[in-house]
């Protein structure tokens, strides 16, 4: 097949784009590099150097005639949504709608979008939750996800254009960007390997989700031949806090440092764990890797990191 995958030189992407050339795929990578790296793309993909938000996508389109697109390209640092709203709704949105129209127009037959099942749900009532649960996005990147969803229902009904949502829970795994201000595990992971104790934000009780990226990789390869549209929680449904992510690292890498810990963010969700279930019983997706070992390769991967 024919595949455009946006945000192809990101964390996820990359990983994504390295899977499917393994399985016999035509890849194009469209990335602005604001967040990316040209050197995690494969080099049996082509590469575009272009903004998602930019009229002349249209022109790779018109020449590579994807048959599926899969979205990953995103402004997802919840923290610039909040101070920068437009910002995010000029990349998240209005970027997925110029995509969108690019589909109908060549005829791209299935979209394959990267949501969130952290910041789409708000606070949780339910532990783990399934997708019936409320969604109450309390930023705007989480409104942006949740606004795009809507729209890829829209483009479903009124141009026939088929998609798969997965919303992912925490996803962590080696080419995370340490530099940034989420993906907690690279940033203790880079950080201890170097010697230096991280702060933990807060009292470190807020749990998350920590998927691993070779099984978001396997949601999406999932994704591909699934024959319904739908949308999926791509998680673990184990909560894992803070502090005991700290204290897994830190004996990982050596360290033997106490918890440092530094005022809380505001904004920050409490608790958030997704369950997976309906991707597994319908794409027969299940996560493989545990905490331990995800970690481990993580770990090892940021041995020899350079910035
Ligand atoms: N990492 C997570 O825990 C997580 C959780 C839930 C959802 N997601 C979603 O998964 C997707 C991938 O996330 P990631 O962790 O790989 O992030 P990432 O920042 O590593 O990858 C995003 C990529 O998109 C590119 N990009 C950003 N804005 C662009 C634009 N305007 N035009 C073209 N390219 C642009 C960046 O250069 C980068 O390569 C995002 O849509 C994100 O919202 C990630």
């Amino acid at each position: 097949m024919k595949i455009g995958v946006t945000g192809g030189a990101g964390f996820i992407g990359s990983h994504l784009v390295d899977s499917l050339i393994r399985d016999g795929h035509r890849v194009a990578v469209i990335d602005n590099l604001s967040m990316g790296r040209l050197n995690q793309v494969n080099d049996k993909a082509a590469f575009y150097l272009m903004d998602i938000r930019h009229d002349e996508i249209g022109k790779i389109f018109d020449l590579e005639s994807f048959d599926v697109i899969y979205h990953l390209a995103a402004q997802m640092d919840i923290r610039v949504s909040v101070s920068d709203p437009v910002y995010d709704a000029r990349v998240n949105i209005l970027g997925l709608l110029n995509l969108l129209q690019h589909c109908v127009r060549t005829r791209v037959r299935r979209f394959i979008f990267a949501s969130t099942g952290g910041a789409i749900y708000g606070e949780q009532e339910a532990f783990p939750c399934d997708e019936s649960h409320p969604t109450r996005p309390v930023s705007p990147y989480g409104i942006a996800k949740l606004t795009s969803e809507k729209y890829l229902y829209y483009y479903l009904k009124e141009f026939g254009l088929e998609h798969v949502i997965l919303r992912y829970a925490n996803v962590y795994g080696p080419r995370q960007n340490p530099r940034g201000e989420a993906g907690v595990v690279a940033i203790f992971a880079h950080k201890l390997l170097s010697g230096e104790n991280p702060v933990i934000n807060g009292d470190g009780r807020q749990t998350r989700d920590y998927v691993f990226v070779d099984d978001v990789v396997n949601a999406n390869l999932s994704a591909l031949h699934y024959s319904e549209c739908e949308t999926f929680n791509i998680g673990t449904g184990n909560e894992t806090d803070v502090n005991e992510l700290f204290k897994q690292i830190n004996h990982l890498t050596g360290n033997q440092f106490s918890e440092n810990h530094g005022p809380a963010k505001p904004g920050e969700q409490k608790r958030s764990a997704i369950d997976g279930s309906k991707a597994s019983l319908k794409m027969q997706w299940t996560p493989r890797t545990d905490l331990a070992q995800g970690l481990k390769k993580t770990i090892d991967y940021f041995k020899s990191w350079k910035p």
